[in-house]
Parts: C-alpha cells; sequence; structure tokens
C-alpha cells in the first residue's frame, strides 16, 4: 500500500471545501496507510465537508477496513455566521442552521469512496459513549474549546489500540500561531504526559501519536 494518496485522491481532497493544508493531508495518509495494516477502523471527529475523510476513506480502503467520521453537521464556534471561519454556502437555507452533510455527501460520491465510509452524525461525546471497540486510528479534528477538545480525547483515545495512532490537528504551540485556540495543543500535551502515547511525526499544526501503553 503506498504512502501518498493517488493523483485522483489528492484532486478530490483539493477540490473539498475544509481548512486541512495538503503537506497536512499527505502525513494524515501515510498514518491512515500504516494504522490500516491493523485490521480496524479508522475514526475521525469533525467530517464537515470531507476534505479529510477522503484521504482516510482511500486508505480505509487500500487496508481493507472502514473509515468512520463523526460529526454533527452543525458547525464549530468559528463556523458559524459572523466568524472568520464561516462559509454561506454551508448554511440550509430552509432551516437557516449550519448543515455540512450534503457537501460531504457531495465530496464522497464525487471521490468513488461512498462503500468505504460511515458517516455518524450527532454530537461526538454522545457516540463515543456508545462506542466499544478498538480503533487503528484515531483523528481529532472537531470542536476546538477545551471542552470540546477534552471530550474527544476523554471519549475515542481510550479506544486507540496498542500500537495504533491517535492524530491531533490544530496544535499549536505558540499562541501567536493559533487560529481557533489552544485546546487541541492542551491536549496534545497531555496525551504525551499520559505516557500512553508517544509522538511519532509533526507537520504543519499535524500531531501523530502511537499507543505505545495503556490508558490515556
Ligand atoms: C475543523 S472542522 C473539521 C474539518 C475537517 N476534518 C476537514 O479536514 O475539512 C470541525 C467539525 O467538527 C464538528 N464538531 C464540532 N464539535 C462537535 C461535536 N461536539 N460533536 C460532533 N461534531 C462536532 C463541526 O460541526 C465541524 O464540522
Amino acid at each position: 500500500m503506498p504512502m501518498a494518496p493517488p493523483p485522483e485522491i489528492l484532486a478530490a481532497f483539493e477540490a473539498a471545501k475544509g481548512f486541512m493544508p495538503a503537506d497536512e493531508g499527505l502525513a494524515l495518509y501515510a498514518a491512515a496507510t500504516e494504522a490500516g495494516r491493523l485490521g480496524l477502523p479508522l475514526l475521525e471527529v469533525g467530517t464537515y465537508c470531507g476534505r479529510s475523510t477522503v484521504l482516510l476513506a482511500d486508505a480505509a480502503r487500500g487496508a481493507g477496513v472502514t473509515a468512520l467520521t463523526v460529526d454533527h453537521h452543525r458547525g464549530s464556534e468559528e463556523q458559524q455566521p459572523g466568524w472568520d471561519y464561516h462559509d454561506p454556502e454551508t448554511v440550509d437555507p430552509e432551516l437557516g442552521l449550519m448543515d455540512t452533510l450534503p457537501a460531504f455527501r457531495r465530496t464522497l460520491h464525487r471521490a468513488g469512496l461512498e462503500d468505504h465510509v460511515v458517516a455518524l452524525v450527532g454530537r461526538s461525546p454522545q457516540i463515543a459513549a456508545l462506542w466499544n471497540s478498538p480503533l487503528a486510528l484515531v483523528f481529532v479534528d472537531g470542536g476546538h474549546t477545551d471542552e470540546h477538545a477534552t471530550a474527544d480525547y476523554e471519549g475515542w483515545a481510550p479506544h486507540v489500540a496498542e500500537g495504533g495512532l491517535l492524530v491531533i490537528h490544530d496544535v499549536f504551540p505558540d499562541p501567536v500561531d493559533e487560529f481557533t485556540g489552544q485546546a487541541p495543543y492542551r491536549v496534545h500535551l497531555r496525551a504525551l504526559g499520559s505516557g500512553a502515547f508517544t509522538e511519532v511525526s509533526a507537520t504543519g499544526s499535524l500531531r501523530v501519536l502511537r499507543r505505545t501503553g495503556p490508558g490515556i
């Protein structure tokens, strides 16, 4: 299994709405490809319009596993109307609320990856509370407040299998660089301090950690 996505997958990633730059996408793809060898599902928190999901889905297809992606599709705080990351095209005109589910489904369909993804639509802690099986990879890219980032870590990191990977997005050690707050950085520090995870790589704001011990 190649560690870099084929050109059509990279093109689908770049065509999708979203915030992840290409270098971080390539690092995520490499991590997902490696983790897929464990033969367990890959899970993402924070689907948005499916930009990163395309990469996880293709890696899952290559490994013969399923990619799971969790989102309530109503947007994070910084994506709401009036905030820097708001995109008016993501608003459902009938309800006047954000709904990124249609754009996500279009992204996956265009990439030919629908069969390799299960979308879990709801609040991350609520879904995590129902989850009880090991995962090869958990990619945390959901809400960026301390409340949400901590809940995502506490809800999903326990399910990362031995040798599996925990990937955290938007880790900004320097407050000067951060765009959406430093909660992911605090979660990153907590994971390293737990003794359960060891850093494998850092690309831009993306951190890849491997489970090397029990707990969180
Ligand atoms: C930064 S975006 C994800 C970006 C995406 N991974 C990409 O590469 O384009 C964060 C997403 O997390 C979702 N989200 C925020 N808090 C959530 C929660 N508590 N439960 C479920 N989804 C949540 C938002 O709806 C939003 O779509």
